[in-house]
C-alpha cells in the first residue's frame, strides 16, 4: 500500500507530576506502572504509523507533561519515532520547569528534538502558588541550561491572573524579555468548570482588563523584536512554530495517544479516555465527518488567526467558490471600518480587527 504524506504528527502524553489549579487538559498524575504500559501501547501505534505514513515535517510531543516521563520511557518512545522524522523536521517537546534535567535535554537532542516549549507562566511567586506551580526554580538558570542545548525555545506566559496590576504585568514582561528566547505563547487565564480555581470561586478577568493587559504585552513584545504572527503567538524572525502553523493553515495532522485529536482524509477525530481502555489495546476513537460548510468554517477559524490571513486564490481552489462573492457585504463592511484588509491577494485581519476576531468570524461563517 502506498504510504500517505502529511505534514504533522502530534503525540499526547497525559501525565503530570502535579496538577495545576487552572488546567482542564486531559492529564493524570504520574504513576510509573501506568506510564510504562502507556508507552508500550504508544509504541505499537507508532509502529503502525510507520507502515502507513511517510516521515513528518513537524512532530510535536505535548501533554500533559512529556518531560515528566522517565528517562527510560523517553528513550523508548524517541527511539521508536526515529524513522518518522523527515529531513529538516521541526521536532518539539513540551516540558515543565520541574521535570527538565540536563540528562533529558541531551537525550532530546540525541533523538533529533530541536524545539522545546516550556510552561513558565509567571515569575511571581504569589501567582505560581495560586497555580500550584511554585517549583522554587530559578527560571533564568533554567533557560541558561536549556540554551546550552537548544536555540529554538518557546515559553508560555499566562496573563489575566486574579487582581494582576499593571506593575505586576510590567515586571512579568520585563522578566520574560530578559530570558531572550525566540518564541512566546500568550494565554489569558481561563477558569474551567471542575478545576481547583473554579471550585474556589475564582472568576476570569473582564474584557476591558484583558484588552488593556494584552495591549501592554503586545506593544512591549513588538518593541523588543517579536512579531505577532498569530493572535496569541509571538516569534523572532524565523522562529514561528511550523507545527502550529500547520494547524492554523487547516492542514491534516495525525494524532496518537489518549486525549489527542487529529484531522485526516476529511475526518476529524478524538482519541478519548479512559486511559485503561487504551492500556488494554482499545482505542476510543470518536470520528466526525466534515462537510464542505464545516470545512469552510474551520478554514476561516484557523487561518484568520494568522497575521498573514489566507490566499483568496487558495480558498477558491479548495472550495470552488469565492469568499469575496459569498460574503461580499460583510467583507466590504469590515474593510471599510478598517477591521479586515486585502493585501497581496490575501484576506487578513488588521491589528484592530484582532481584538474582535470572534465577532468577525461569526459574520463570515
Ligand atoms: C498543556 S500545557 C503543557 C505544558 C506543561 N504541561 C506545563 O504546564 O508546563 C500548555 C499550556 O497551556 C496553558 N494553559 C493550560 N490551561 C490553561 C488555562 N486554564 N488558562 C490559561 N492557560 C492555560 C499554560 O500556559 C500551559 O503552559
Ligand atoms: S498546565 Fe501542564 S503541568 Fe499543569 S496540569 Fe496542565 S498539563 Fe499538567
Amino acid at each position: 500500500m502506498k504510504k500517505k504524506t502529511i505534514n504533522s504528527l502530534y503525540i499526547h502524553i497525559p501525565f503530570c507530576s502535579s496538577i495545576c489549579s487552572y488546567c482542564a487538559f486531559y492529564k493524570i498524575l504520574d504513576k510509573i506502572t501506568t506510564e510504562n504500559a502507556y508507552i508500550d501501547q504508544l509504541i505499537e501505534d507508532i509502529e503502525k504509523t510507520k507502515n502507513n505514513f511517510n516521515p513528518f515535517k513537524t512532530i510535536y510531543i505535548g501533554g500533559g507533561t512529556p518531560s515528566s516521563l522517565s528517562v527510560e520511557n523517553l528513550n523508548k518512545i524517541l527511539f521508536a519515532l526515529n524513522t518518522l522524522i523527515d529531513k529538516d523536521c521541526e521536532f518539539t517537546i513540551e516540558a515543565n520547569p520541574e521535570s527538565i534535567t540536563e540528562e533529558k535535554l541531551i537525550l532530546f537532542r540525541k533523538y533529533g528534538i530541536n524545539r522545546i516549549s516550556i510552561g513558565l507562566e509567571s515569575f511571581d511567586s504569589k501567582y505560581l502558588k495560586l497555580m500550584n506551580r511554585d517549583y522554587k526554580i530559578n527560571y533564568f538558570n533554567l533557560i541558561k541550561t536549556i540554551k546550552k542545548h537548544f536555540d529554538n525555545i518557546n515559553v508560555d506566559l499566562i496573563y489575566g491572573l486574579p487582581n494582576e496590576t499593571e506593575d505586576d504585568l510590567n515586571d512579568e514582561i520585563a522578566n520574560f524579555l530578559k530570558l531572550d528566547v525566540p518564541h512566546i505563547s500568550l494565554y489569558s487565564l481561563e477558569i474551567h468548570k471542575g478545576t481547583s480555581l473554579y471550585i474556589k470561586g475564582y472568576k476570569e478577568e473582564n474584557g476591558d482588563t484583558l484588552r488593556n493587559q494584552y495591549d501592554l504585552i503586545l506593544s512591549k513584545l513588538r518593541n523588543n523584536g517579536y512579531e505577532r504572527y498569530e493572535v496569541s503567538n509571538f516569534a523572532k524572525h524565523g522562529y514561528e512554530s511550523q507545527h502550529n502553523l500547520n494547524y492554523w493553515h487547516d492542514n491534516e495532522y495525525l494524532s496518537l495517544g489518549v486525549g489527542g485529536s487529529g484531522y485526516i482524509n476529511n475526518i476529524r477525530y478524538k482519541i478519548n479516555p479512559p486511559i485503561n481502555d487504551y492500556l488494554l489495546g482499545k482505542r476510543n476513537i470518536v470520528k466526525e465527518t466534515v462537510t464542505i460548510s464545516d470545512n469552510k468554517e474551520y478554514y476561516l477559524l484557523t487561518n484568520l488567526r494568522l497575521k498573514d490571513g489566507f490566499s483568496l486564490k487558495e480558498y477558491e481552489k479548495k472550495f470552488n467558490s469565492s469568499i469575496l462573492f459569498d460574503k461580499k457585504i460583510e467583507i466590504e463592511q469590515y474593510i471599510n471600518v478598517g477591521l479586515l484588509k486585502i493585501e497581496d491577494n490575501r484576506l487578513k485581519v488588521t491589528d484592530n480587527g484582532m481584538y474582535i476576531l470572534d465577532s468577525i468570524l461569526v459574520d463570515l461563517i
